[in-house]
């Protein structure tokens, strides 16, 4: 149970027992509390007193876990957890009253907006939960990782697959997992407005690349500042540029005699592969290797990095909103 809790929650050992310490004092705290205000309000009535009581605790609750999450050094943990809560109530009300968001409909007729066939996942809503649109023109493993790794996820969401390439792999992932597809067109992307007007009207607060191989037009960039991230595979700034791409970087690192290689997560700006790093992972290489060793080490590194990184970006927006 508690190695299921700390995969859940993605935290050590020693974070989980501060957590669950927090949890078993702040509702100590919690119930204390409760007991001292009824004591106030002197009410006989049980009927009164009990459903009074769980009221009051459950409204003391979250006041009191942060309080304690101070002292345990929780608070971080805590309000992200709270948050999250209360996303989720808010997602449930809104499924109990609301008939389910509709997906993104055609902007214009140029736009091939394809609508899901079914809704993306469980939450469906907007507001609360970050929608990405991941933007890939090759086979999609990442992609895959990325649609896996949110399907159950009440604040994100894999709201929109943009590709330039028909036929494309992404897009029988994107039709099997009943997510939406834009498929785009250069005159436009390059020449018009990039599509920033498609992925507002679709509701997208995030871009996520994922062997996408055009240059993002600045207008695109400045839609959605730092909020636009690539993944490479090498380690940044080496390796890099135009023409760096797929099996192009692996050959080069192995006709360099590179002893290692490995991934590179950062924000995108109007310069191919420039943007601040956010995370980089290496991977040895033996003498003998292959690109094509290489490239499938490096795509062990994306899929077990890339997801959970997009995530950490994803959470520190939402908390500075
Ligand atoms: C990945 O190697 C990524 O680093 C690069 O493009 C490749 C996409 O692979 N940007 P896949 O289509 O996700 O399998």
């Amino acid at each position: 149970m508690f190695e299921r809790l700390q995969q859940k929650w993605k935290v050590s050992g020693w974070r989980l027992l501060l957590i669950l310490v927090t949890f078993a004092l702040g509702g100590s705290l919690c119930g204390y509390l409760g007991r001292q205000l009824l004591g106030l309000l002197q009410i006989d009535s049980a009927v009164i007193r009990i459903p009074l009581y769980i009221l009051l605790v459950t409204i003391l609750w979250p006041f009191c876990v942060l309080l304690i999450s101070l002292f345990t050094g929780q608070f971080k943990f805590f309000r992200t957890y709270l948050k999250k809560m209360g996303a989720r109530m808010a997602g449930k009300k809104r499924a109990d009253h609301l008939v389910p968001q509709a997906p993104p409909t055609n902007v214009n007729n140029d736009t091939l907006i394809q609508p899901a066939t079914q809704p993306v996942n469980q939450s469906g809503a907007q507001g609360s939960v970050t929608r990405i649109a991941v933007f890939a023109s090759g086979a999609g493993s990442n992609a895959q990782k990325i649609i896996d790794y949110f399907r159950n996820s009440t604040t994100i969401q894999i709201a929109l697959i943009v590709c330039n390439k028909p036929g494309a792999g992404v897009l029988g992932i994107a039709e099997r997992e009943h997510i939406p597809t834009l498929l785009i067109e250069k005159e436009a992307f390059f020449r018009g407005n990039g599509y920033v007007d498609e992925l507002k009207a679709a509701h997208i607060d995030f871009v996520v690349l994922a062997g996408f191989l055009w240059k993002i037009p600045a207008t695109l960039t400045a839609a959605y500042p730092n909020k636009m991230v690539n993944i490479h595979p090498a380690l940044l700034p080496r390796y890099g540029g135009k023409g760096m791409y797929g099996m192009h970087v692996h050959e080069a690192i192995i006709a360099a005699g590179e002893p290692e290689s490995g991934i590179t997560i950062h924000f995108v700006d109007n310069v191919y592969d420039n943007g601040a790093i956010i995370f980089q992972a290496t991977c040895a290489i033996a003498p003998g290797d292959t690109p094509a060793d290489l490239a499938q080490k490096v795509h062990q590194l994306e899929h077990a990095h890339y997801p959970r990184i997009i995530e950490q970006v994803i959470e520190q927006l939402q908390n500075q909103r």
